[in-house]
């Protein structure tokens, strides 16, 4: 007995260690994250919501039931003192039983099968309403590019749509195109992960039914910095978002304070890579900078958008995200200020 007694105690002093360590995954992913599948707020992810807690309870359930035989089995038919040393009956097959675990877990099967085909219909065949909005989503080493043909407006990193409700749906339609190798498109409160393949275009959408900033981030490795390239969706009303689109197509302000600033620019290589509409940068290998201040955050999310952090991300663009293809120009720190002050313009 005195043997015995220690070792039961200790196994189950691990089986709730091992039950509480199985807890902490499923608090980290429904809990109060920003980026939880279990929060979603727009069509897609409601699909994949339903279908996850569906699953999730199918195996749940599988795993009640096999631990639960499990724990039975140890305690039931442990060693105790004064066992003789003698094997158990044993037992040769049993039709009954046999066919039990092989019909039950097919229909599991098919009943999951048939439940992911009908999510995946849900989410690829959605009409598209007339007021839907088009944009194309360019993944690139390592930053998002993010085209409104129907507005001209180009930016970067930080996605700007319009809420959709129920009376006047206005979803978005996403055409996802790569520059370089594949990425993942994923805002897990909108919708499931896309690729971004080159060569290819695919698809995704999303009809988020609030306002407000919703984070992702590229979910297929792309490379050094694949861990900052994040994504920021900003839904707005329609009319914070006409707002939005408005000022988005005007020309980049004349800042005749920022001449010198302008003109560091201009001599510079900046505008081979980089547009600013209304000046001679035509540059598309990089962000649009027409209206870089109106965003909130710099090098693909990886840094505020602040004056500090832009002038130490132009400095040495490797020193925050080491690999970026950005170049550190070399500027002396009189052109350093100009050219920030000059970016600070564009607002
Ligand atoms: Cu782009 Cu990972």
């Amino acid at each position: 007995m005195s043997a015995i007694l220690p070792v039961s105690r200790l196994s189950a002093r691990r089986l709730a260690l091992g039950a509480a360590l199985l807890l902490v995954p499923l608090f980290l992913i429904a809990g109060p994250s920003g980026t939880s599948v279990f929060r979603p707020v727009s069509s897609p992810a409601d699909s994949i919501h339903r279908y996850s807690l569906f699953i999730l309870g199918i195996t749940g359930a599988i795993f009640a039931v096999v631990f639960t035989m499990l724990v039975v089995a140890i305690v039931r038919f442990r060693r105790r003192p004064g066992d003789d040393a003698a094997e158990p009956p044993q037992i040769y097959g049993s039709e009954q039983v046999e066919v039990a675990w092989t019909v039950v877990p097919i229909l599991i099967v098919i009943v999951m099968s048939l439940t992911t085909a009908r999510t995946v219909f849900e989410v690829q065949n959605r009409a598209r309403p007339p007021a839907a909005l088009e944009v194309t989503a360019i993944g690139r080493q390592w930053w998002w590019e993010f085209r409104y043909p129907a507005y001209g407006i180009v930016t970067a990193n930080e996605l700007h749509v319009p809420v959709s409700d129920a009376a006047h749906p206005s979803p978005t339609f996403l055409r996802l195109e790569s520059a370089d190798v594949a990425h993942s498109f994923w805002v897990p409160r909108l919708a499931g992960k896309t690729d971004l393949i080159p060569n290819r275009v695919n698809e995704t959408w999303i009809d988020p039914r609030e306002t407000g900033l919703f984070e992702g981030q590229c979910a297929e490795y792309c490379g050094t910095q694949h861990a900052k390239m994040l994504l920021r969706v900003y839904v707005h009303s329609r009319e914070d978002f006409d707002r939005w689109v408005a000022a988005q197509r005007a020309s980049a302000a004349a800042a005749p304070e920022a001449e010198e600033g302008r003109r560091v620019f201009e001599s510079t290589a900046c505008l081979n890579c980089h547009t600013v509409r209304g000046t001679v940068g035509n540059g598309l290998y990089g962000p649009d900078l027409t209206h870089l201040m109106s965003r909130e955050t710099i090098a693909a999310g990886a840094v505020p958008n602040t004056p500090a952090e832009l002038r130490a991300w132009v400095r040495d663009p490797n020193a925050l995200k080491p690999g970026a293809l950005m170049p550190a120009m070399q500027l002396d720190d009189r052109k350093l200020d100009a050219l920030v002050a000059y970016l600070l313009t564009l607002k």
